[in-house]
């Protein structure tokens, strides 16, 4: 079988436009826009990238996208002043704290101390435990939010599903596998002390690959007429973008598959920025999101 490809930036193109709408409308009822503020502590290269594009996005879409640069020493103390004081104006709906914080910096500090009805990491402990309890009400983290679109946009049928979830992380991993359970799949963590990681992923007709390793998965890793999703994005030994899958002989197997680049990657912002304007929403209106 050759697998259907999930085209992630037509898919995110399409939620873009959605969240344009959106924030056009709330602009309208309440004369402001939706505000999402990032904070970077630090110089890291990629951070940077990664940064300055939600808060280009979110500004194209006709958000107020501030991006809040603070210095490698920048103190504890220091940091969760800045978050209370995002946290105390009206104006800012969404907070994100970049990830990784240098190491002198707790990030569960950092993470705790962010308004969990402005978290649209989803991080919080409040949140990560709405979603762990599948209640509603909460905000879940971006690119696991982007996975979900993704399936949902092919059709697949997530109840009764196998879903493999390769990764435990808090941002991808964890919520992934909770997001699927909410959505009635049977779902098993995998990690780098699973046995026979090979036969667990055989068995998937999802599996969602995010444990950062370039081509960790086999073609023949693969259950014939699967959906895999490839949250992965690593370079390979000539410097070339690749996923946790090695796509080539994986689509070759499965019935849809997500290429890297142009998966997953482009879902995670216009994820964001779904949530933000949900998060924005439900602020307005004194509601849980
Ligand atoms: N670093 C890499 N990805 C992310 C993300 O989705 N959120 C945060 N806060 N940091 C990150």
């Amino acid at each position: 079988m050759a697998a259907k490809i999930l085209d992630g930036k037509a898919i995110a193109q399409k939620v873009r436009e959605e969240v344009r709408e959106g924030v056009a409308r709330f602009a309208a009822a309440h004369g402001r826009p939706p505000g999402l503020d990032v904070l970077l502590v630090g110089d890291d290269p990629g951070s940077v990238t990664h940064t300055r594009n939600k808060e280009k996005v979110s500004n194209e879409l006709g958000m107020r996208g501030r991006l809040h640069r603070l210095a490698e020493g920048t103190t504890e103390a220091e940091l969760l002043a800045r978050i209370a004081e995002l946290n105390a104006d009206d104006a800012v709906d969404g907070i994100l704290v970049q990830l990784p914080l240098p190491g002198h910096l707790r990030e569960h500090r950092a993470l705790d101390a962010v308004d969990p009805a402005k978290d649209v990491d989803g991080l919080h402990p409040v949140n990560a435990g709405l979603l762990a309890l599948g209640r509603p009400g909460g905000l879940a983290p971006c690119t696991p939010s982007g996975c979900m679109r993704l399936l949902a946009e092919a059709g697949v049928p997530i109840a009764g599903a196998r879903a493999v979830v390769v990764g435990r992380s808090n941002l991808v991993g964890k919520p992934m596998a909770a997001l699927l359970l909410a959505h009635h799949a049977t779902v098993a963590i995998a990690h780098s002390q699973t046995r026979d990681l090979r036969a667990l992923c055989r068995e998937a007709d999802i599996l969602v690959a995010a444990a950062g390793k370039a081509k960790l998965i086999g073609g023949d890793w693969i259950k014939e007429g699967a959906t895999v999703i490839d949250v992965g994005l690593n370079r390979d030994e000539a410097g070339k973008l690749v996923g946790d899958v090695d796509f080539e002989a994986a689509k070759e197997r499965a019935a849809w598959i997500t290429p890297v680049p142009g998966g997953v990657g482009p879902m995670t912002i216009a994820a964001l920025l779904a949530t933000t304007l949900r998060a924005a929403e439900a602020r307005a209106a004194k509601l849980p999101p």
